[in-house]
């Protein structure tokens, strides 16, 4: 008989004997972003979309006519045998339970980022995968780009020459409605359970994520500390404005500033700052720009699929993109910012707003000059002195790995 492990033949997929069986949890919001995917698989032949699960039941026709629709997990699980992935696109607090539902199956597991709203239920987590023996692939999908292969041989023949440092730098707008889109929107905690949806641990988190893959930076045991400085200008309990410095064991400071209050949008990009030059990566563009004296240039690169690599992974044991081992250092920086104070408010005095309604979005005061000096200096916003930057860093202390 003809299994998945025929479905793909190479790192993300190649000959096609069997559809894999996969399921999608949550296929609203950015779960309409897998649906679209696994529709592309889908028409190859190299997956099968058996089931889906929502309590908002999908529009009639968004999803393909194999799938059986379910309110949740549970149901889908109780109707649905031999799956060989589950991906699991919900909100942030509802990861960590279901992802345990789907480890206790014979299926791998597609887990959007942030894995958990905490520390501790990494803990679980990792020990359920082990135990489990099946993949969990974490949705950073910025860490698919060929543009990191690039980037490892520019540092390992000295093009940019000795890597002093990285900066992660982001800033984007966010109006206010997409703080009303969903109820865990710019939540710490609901009713004591973690949220963590925070500038940092969410819509940039993929900012974080890839500045710690490029220092070489992917379990708990690879940072040496980590210092949040986080800010609010929107009227949320979580951080919009914020500052990250990180250290890795091997010394490389790390810092990252980011922002949802933005004037000027742009794409975010991760700046490695070398001895001899730097090298910019914009991760949702793949395309990697190197300055040096002799010269600039700049490329765009592919990248791999993650949900290809995860059934390639079940298929041929090819490693995992994206693995929940590898987001240990990322989980550090989550859980320093889940720990650290409530942000600090930024005073209207400081913000504009612009558009109407729920259009409208506020703007940091000089957040633009604020974001590239914190990331040239290793610098947070109170010690660039910024008049709004009433806060101080909060060390966070490193559990013993
Ligand atoms: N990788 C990326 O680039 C990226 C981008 C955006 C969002 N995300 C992540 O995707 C996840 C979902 O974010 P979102 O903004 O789409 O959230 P959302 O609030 O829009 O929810 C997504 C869907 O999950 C459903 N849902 C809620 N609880 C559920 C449950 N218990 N079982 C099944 N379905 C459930 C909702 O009804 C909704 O349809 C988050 O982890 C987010 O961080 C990733």
């Amino acid at each position: 008989m003809e299994t998945a492990m025929d479905a793909a033949g190479s790192a993300t997929g190649t000959a096609t004997a069997a559809a894999a069986k996969v399921a999608l949890v949550g296929v609203h919001g950015f779960g309409t972003h897998h649906l679209r995917n696994l529709e592309r698989l889908q028409s190859q032949g190299r997956v099968e979309l058996v089931a889906v699960a929502d309590p908002q039941p999908p529009a009639p026709g968004t999803v393909p006519p194999s799938a059986a629709v379910y309110p949740g997990l549970d149901d889908l699980l109780g109707a649905t045998r031999d799956l060989d992935a589950i991906i699991v696109a919900t909100p942030i607090q509802t990861h960590a339970p279901l992802a345990l539902a789907a480890l206790a199956t014979d299926a791998e597991l597609y887990l959007e980022k942030p894995p958990v709203a905490s520390l501790a239920d990494f803990a679980r987590l990792r020990a359920a995968a082990s135990a489990s023996g099946h993949g969990v692939q974490v949705g950073f999908q910025s860490l698919g780009s060929h543009a990191l292969k690039a980037i490892e041989g520019l540092l390992a023949d000295g093009t940019i020459g000795t890597l002093e440092g990285i900066s992660a730098t982001g800033r984007w707008v966010r109006d206010r409605a997409y703080f009303k889109r969903s109820r865990w929107a710019g939540k710490r905690s609901i009713n004591g359970v973690d949220v963590v949806d925070g500038v940092v641990t969410n819509p940039l988190a993929h900012a974080v994520a890839t500045a710690l893959r490029i220092a070489g930076a992917r379990t708990t045991a690879e940072l040496a500390s980590v210092e949040t400085e986080l800010y609010r200008a929107n009227d949320i309990e979580s951080d919009d404005t914020s500052v990250v410095r990180i250290r890795t064991a091997a010394g490389l400071p790390i810092t990252c500033a980011l922002t949802i209050c933005a004037s000027d949008p742009a794409e975010p990009y991760v700046t490695l700052q070398g001895s001899a030059g730097t090298a910019v990566f914009h991760y949702t563009e793949d395309r990697l720009t190197v300055e040096t004296t002799s010269g600039r240039t700049e490329e765009t690169f592919g990248r791999d699929d993650l949900t290809e690599n995860l059934l390639a992974h079940r298929a041929t044991g090819v490693p995992l993109i994206s693995s929940l081992v590898d987001s240990g250092a990322f989980m550090l920086v989550l859980e320093a910012v889940r720990t650290a104070p409530a942000p600090a408010r930024i005073e209207p005095a400081h913000i504009r707003w612009e558009g109407d309604g729920d259009a409208a979005h506020p703007i940091v005061a000089g957040i633009e000059d604020a974001l590239e000096r914190a990331g040239r200096r290793h610098a947070t916003f109170s010690e660039l002195g910024l008049p709004w930057a009433v806060s101080t860093s909060t060390a966070f202390e490193l559990p013993p790995s």
